[in-house]
C-alpha cells in the first residue's frame, strides 16, 4: 500500500479556531500528524494535496470579539496571521491554508446545503432556546452549562459533553445555567432548520461497521456508541449574524451553525487550491471521485462530528467521497496537568520563532509526544535529555562524524571501496526500513515510525564504532573507506526517511552532502556515489543546556494579550508637547555593570561637550564593550533619578520587540549632541 501503489491523497487537518494563540497541544494533536502524513505520501509518490485553514465563525469567535470590543472579520484577520506564521514556522506543509470568512466558503456552503435540501434532508422545527434574562441575550450552546444527561458530569456545555463527548442541545443539560453569569436560562421555542440525522442512521452504522479495518477501534467504538443510542435530527442554524447566511426564504436572517460550515471549509479549501494552481476542477477529483482517500487529523473532541455529522452531511447531498479514515487523536497535558492559557502554563507557539531554535527539536519531541491511543503529557526534563540523547548524541553524532571523518581523510569526497558482504547488507538496509516506516506511518503510528527510523541510526553508529575507520584509516585505508561509502549512504537514507518528522534536518544532511532529498524510492539505493563532493559540514543541532532550557521556557510561555498584540494607541501628541524633549545623540563612553542589580548596565555618555551617566536595563541584551563606542540617542532633558543608588541623568531610546531590543543609532556619523527632531 504505502510506498508500492500510488493512492490520490487527500489530508486535511481540523480547522482551528481563531480567537487565540495556537498551543503545542494543538500541533501535537493535529497540524503536525496530519504535515508527517502528507510529507510522507509526497515521499511515497502519492497524489496528494494537504488541506487547512481557519474555522471562524461561531459563538467563541463572536463573544471574542465582543469581549474584546471588535468586530468578529478584525479578530479573525489579526488571529489568521499569527496562526499561519506559527504554521509556517514549525513548517507545516498546507498545501493550502483557507479562510471560513472567505467568499468562495459561504457560496460553497449555500451551495452544499441547497443540495441537501433538495434531497430531502432538512426539516424544519422548533428548537427551546436558552436566553439569560440578566444578560438579556439568546444563549448560545456553548453559553449554557449543566449536568450532562449521560454521563452526569457537571460542566457539560450546551453543545457538547467534554467528558464523555457526547453531543448535546442545551435543552437536554440537567440543571442549566449561563455560563456567563450562572443564573438559570430561560427557554423559548424557536423555528430552526434541522439535519434529518435519524434518516441516516442505518447508513451511517453500515458505513462505519465497514471501516473497522482501517479506523482505529477507540474511533470506531466512539461513533457505534453514539449510533446506539439513536441518532435525532440535529440543529444546523443559529440565531447569531456572525457566519454563512442561511439561503432559503423565512430564515434569511439566520446563519448556519458553525459545525455545518466548517467542515464544508475542507471542499473550499480545496476549491481555493484548486484556483491558485490554474485548475479550478480539480478539487473534483479529490472531492467526488470514489477513488480518493481522504483522511482527517483531529482531537477526540472532534469526532462525533466527523463520524457522524459531517458524513451524515455528505450523504444527505450525495455528491461528494465519504472520509477513509478519521485519524482522532487524545490531549497532550502539560508538567502534570492541562494546558492553560490564563495561569500561563503550557507552551504557547506565538514566540517559538523567538528561540533561535530549529523547528525540528520541537517536531521532533512532539512527534513523540502525538498523543494516538491515549493523552500524553510534555515535560521540559525529558525535552531535554530526548534532544541531547537523540538529537545530538545519535542521529546528530552520526552524520557529524561520518562526514567530518570524510572531510578530513578523505579530502572531503565520499570514497569509494571494495564492499564486504556485510557492508552491502548494511547499504540496502534502508530498503527494508522503507517498507517497515511507511507501514507504520500509513498506519499512522507515527511515534512508532520514527523511533524506527533512529534505529537505523544506531546501527550506523554501531557500524562505524566496530569499523574503528580512525584507527582502519592508518592501517587499512580500504576498510576505512569502505566504512565511510557505507556510512555516508546511510546519512542520506536517513534524511530521506526523516523528511516527514525533522523536514530541516533533513535538507541539512542533504546539502551537506551536496545532494537533495530524494524520494521512498532512493532508500537503500546506494544513491551517494563516490566522488561526491561534501559541503560546509558542521554539527546538526547544538545541545541544550539547563541556562538553554529555561530561557526557551520563560519565552514559551508567555502569551501577549490581544490589546497589546494588535491595538495601535491612538492618542495623540501635540507637537508642543514633543518640542518639549531634548533628544540628541551622544557616545558612549564607558560601560559596565552596576553592583546587585542583574538587568542594568551604567553608561558613561558624551553628549556634545558634556559628560553624563546613564543606567538603563540593557544588561540582558547587551554586553557593556558592545556598547562602548556607539553613538545613541538619549532623552537629554529627563529628570534626572536614583537607579540602585546611581543616578540616571537622561534616558536612551531603543526598540523593544517582544524579547529583542536594539539601539537606535543614527545611520550616518553625526556629531555627538546633534538634536534629534
Ligand atoms: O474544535 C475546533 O477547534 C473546531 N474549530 C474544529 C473544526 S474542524 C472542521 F470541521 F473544520
Ligand atoms: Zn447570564
Amino acid at each position: 500500500m504505502t510506498g508500492k501503489s500510488k493512492q490520490k491523497v487527500l489530508i486535511t487537518c481540523a480547522l482551528p479556531y481563531v480567537n487565540n494563540v495556537p498551543h503545542i497541544g494543538n500541533i501535537a494533536g493535529s497540524h503536525l500528524p496530519a504535515d508527517i502524513f502528507a510529507r510522507f505520501c509526497r515521499l511515497a509518490g502519492h497524489e496528494t494535496v494537504f488541506i487547512g485553514g481557519s474555522d471562524e465563525h461561531g459563538t467563541p469567535i463572536e463573544v471574542s470579539a465582543e469581549k474584546l470590543g471588535v468586530d468578529p472579520q478584525t479578530l479573525c484577520d489579526q488571529y489568521y496571521r499569527v496562526h499561519k506564521e506559527i504554521y509556517d514556522w514549525l513548517l507545516i506543509s498546507y498545501d493550502n491554508f483557507s479562510r471560513t470568512s472567505l467568499p468562495i466558503h459561504h457560496e460553497t456552503t449555500q451551495e452544499f446545503f441547497r443540495k441537501v435540501y433538495e434531497n430531502g434532508y432538512v426539516v424544519e422545527g422548533t428548537l427551546r432556546l436558552p436566553s439569560c434574562e440578566k444578560c438579556g441575550r439568546v444563549l448560545p450552546d456553548r453559553y449554557v452549562e449543566g449536568t450532562c444527561p449521560k454521563c452526569g458530569y457537571e460542566g457539560a456545555r450546551g453543545d457538547q459533553c467534554e467528558k464523555c463527548s457526547s453531543m448535546l442541545n442545551p435543552g437536554d443539560l440537567r440543571s442549566p445555567r449561563c455560563a456567563i453569569c450562572g443564573s438559570a436560562p430561560v427557554f423559548k421555542d424557536i423555528k430552526h432548520l434541522f439535519l434529518s440525522l435519524d434518516k441516516l442512521e442505518a447508513r451511517l452504522k453500515e458505513w462505519i461497521e465497514g471501516n473497522r479495518d482501517v479506523w482505529s477501534p477507540q474511533v470506531v467504538n466512539m461513533a457505534l456508541g453514539w449510533i446506539h443510542e439513536g441518532l435525532k435530527p440535529r440543529s444546523i442554524t443559529r440565531d447569531i449574524k456572525w457566519g454563512v447566511k442561511v439561503p432559503l426564504e423565512g430564515f434569511e436572517d439566520r446563519v448556519f451553525y458553525v459545525w455545518f460550515d466548517a467542515p464544508i471549509g475542507y471542499v473550499s479549501s480545496t476549491k481555493e487550491w484548486a484556483q491558485k494552481i490554474g485548475k479550478p476542477e480539480e478539487w473534483r477529483r479529490f472531492w467526488q471521485e470514489e477513488d480518493a482517500k481522504i483522511f482527517h487529523f483531529i482531537g477526540k473532541d472532534n469526532i462525533p462530528f466527523h463520524t457522524i455529522f459531517w458524513p451524515g452531511m455528505l450523504m444527505a447531498n450525495g455528491e461528494f467521497t465519504l472520509p477513509y479514515r478519521v485519524a482522532g487523536l487524545q490531549y497532550l497535558n502539560y508538567e502534570g496537568d492541562k494546558i492553560s492559557k490564563s495561569r500561563g502554563f503550557g507552551i504557547f507557539c506565538e514566540n517559538l520563532s523567538r528561540t533561535g531554535t530549529s523547528p525540528d527539536i520541537w517536531r521532533y519531541y512532539l512527534t513523540l509526544l502525538i498523543p494516538e491511543t491515549g493523552d500524553t503529557e510534555w515535560k521540559w526534563r525529558e525535552f531535554q535529555e530526548r534532544v541531547n540523547k537523540e538529537l545530538v548524541a545519535n542521529l546528530g553524532n552520526f552524520v557529524y562524524r561520518t562526514l567530518s571523518f570524510t572531510m578530513k581523510n578523505f579530502d572531503g569526497r565520499v570514497p569509494g571501496a571494495e564492499l564486504s558482504g556485510r557492508d552491502r547488507e548494511l547499504l540496502e538496509r534502508g530498503k527494508r526500513y522503507a517498507e517497515e516506516v511507511g507501514n507504520l506511518i500509513w498506519d499512522i503510528r507515527l511515534r512508532d515510525a520514527l523511533k524506527k527510523v533512529f534505529e537505523l541510526s544506531d546501527e550506523g553508529n554501531r557500524y562505524f564504532q566496530e569499523n574503528e575507520p580512525w584507527k582502519a584509516v592508518k592501517e587499512d585505508p580500504e576498510r576505512a573507506a569502505a566504512c565511510l561509502h557505507v556510512c555516508a549512504n546511510l546519512c542520506y537514507d536517513l534524511a530521506v526517511l526523516l523528511s516527514p518528522f525533522l523536514p530541516e534536518s533533513a535538507e541539512r544532511i542533504c546539502a551537506q552532502l551536496g545532494m537533495e532529498v530524494g524520494t521512498l524510492e532512493d532508500v537503500g539505493q546506494a544513491r551517494v556515489e563516490a566522488g561526491q563532493e561534501l559541503r560546509d559540514v558542521r554539527p546538526l543541532f547544538p545541545k541544550l543546556d539547563d541556562k538553554k532550557i529555561a530561557e526557551l521556557r520563560e519565552i514559551t510561555s508567555s502569551v501577549t494579550e490581544y490589546e497589546e498584540m494588535f491595538k495601535v494607541e491612538e492618542e495623540y501628541v501635540s507637537y508642543e508637547e514633543f518640542k518639549r524633549l531634548d533628544l540628541r545623540t551622544a557616545e558612549v563612553l564607558e560601560a559596565g555593570p552596576v553592583e546587585g542589580a542583574d538587568k542594568l548596565l551604567k553608561l558613561k555618555i558624551r553628549v556634545g561637550g558634556k559628560e553624563k551617566q546613564l543606567v538603563a536595563g540593557l544588561a540582558p541584551y547587551y554586553r557593556p564593550e558592545e556598547l562602548v563606542g556607539k553613538t545613541i540617542v538619549v532623552v537629554n532633558n529627563l529628570k534626572p533619578a536614583k537607579l540602585r543608588g546611581e543616578v540616571s541623568e537622561g534616558m536612551l531610546l531603543a526598540a523593544v520587540d517582544g524579547k529583542k531590543v536594539a539601539l537606535l543609532t543614527p545611520d550616518k556619523d553625526v556629531k555627538s549632541g546633534s538634536k534629534v527632531e
